[in-house]
């Protein structure tokens, strides 16, 4: 009998091909969905990093003395360039108030960091005040941390290294996206070093005992003149003399005196500067 040498290779030649064609689609669908979802990751992140680097927002840092008006110049210049205000004396107002009402003994390393892992801070913006409020653990704390008792113990709070380094961590995080104004004590020095604008604000020390004294007379008419004079001095005392990133103005820091200056006048200068540096960063 002639042994038909192609019978049982036809078959097994056929099921080869057939093996191969499903495989070599199936990779191919497979493989091609892959690459397209990898093209499109590679694509995005190339957008994220055009943008990032053609972004032309700055960060503004604003430190000083206490009760200076940081924060008013701060807010104003936040709204003129749609930056985001950050007031990161609020997170240590915020920090003492829990502190206080939980009975934390802050001289007790053990017992401040295991509070701060309690503590959670967020800025949420308030479309009626038109203004990032703080809130504590998803509380709303933004009045209750002006009060004088917090007044009287954030210096203190604000000293211990533990603390300084949990909203610390917290304010660069904030940062990252650039587009912010800061203000606080270390923000030029400690936080952002390498902030393209940095303001430092002084005004004569009776002017501000008396700015400050108006503010707080509006909320609590029991305040004196003489208890706001001595925790502004007591104050800045202990800011300018703490051990963790004391208040000193940074080297390249613009000096602001408000002593004699509107808040109209003073916002017309910081604009300008930081119009300035806006327009330097494009140029280059
Ligand atoms: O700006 P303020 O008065 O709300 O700040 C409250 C306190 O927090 C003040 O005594 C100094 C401290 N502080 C600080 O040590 N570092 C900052 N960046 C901001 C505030």
């Amino acid at each position: 009998m002639e042994i038909d040498i192609f019978r049982p290779v036809f078959p097994l030649r056929f099921g080869v091909i057939l093996c191969v064609s499903v495989f070599t689609s199936v990779s191919l669908r497979y493989f091609s969905a892959l690459f397209l979802r990898v093209s499109a990751l590679f694509l995005r992140v190339s957008v994220l990093s055009l943008q990032y680097m053609k972004s032309n927002k700055i960060i503004i840092t604003i430190d000083g003395w206490s009760s200076c008006g940081k924060s008013t110049l701060a807010r104003q210049l936040a709204k003129k360039l749609d930056y985001t205000y950050i007031d990161s004396g609020a997170m240590y107002r915020a920090i003492t108030l829990y502190f206080l009402r939980n009975h934390v003994d802050w001289e007790s390393s053990r017992e401040v960091k295991q509070a701060l892992k309690n503590i959670e801070l967020e800025f949420i913006f308030n479309p009626i005040s038109a203004n990032s409020e703080i809130y504590l653990n998803g509380e709303n704390v933004e009045f209750v941390i002006r009060d004088m008792v917090v007044a009287e113990k954030v210096s203190e709070v604000a000293a211990i290294k533990e603390v300084r380094e949990f909203a610390v961590d917290q304010q660069r995080i904030m940062g990252r996206g650039k587009g912010i104004v800061m203000d606080g004590r270390d923000i030029g020095t400690t936080v952002f070093p390498h902030a393209e604008l940095k303001i430092f604000m002084t005004a004569d020390n009776a002017v501000r005992v008396e700015r400050r004294f108006k503010e707080l007379f509006e909320k609590n008419p029991n305040v004196s003149l003489e208890e706001v004079k001595n925790n502004l001095e007591m104050r800045d005392y202990i800011d300018s003399n703490r051990e963790v990133s004391p208040l000193r103005q940074a080297r390249s820091a613009i000096v602001l005196d408000n002593t004699n200056l509107t808040p109209e006048e003073q916002l017309k200068l910081a604009l300008k500067w930081a119009r300035d540096r806006i327009a330097e960063k494009a140029a280059k």
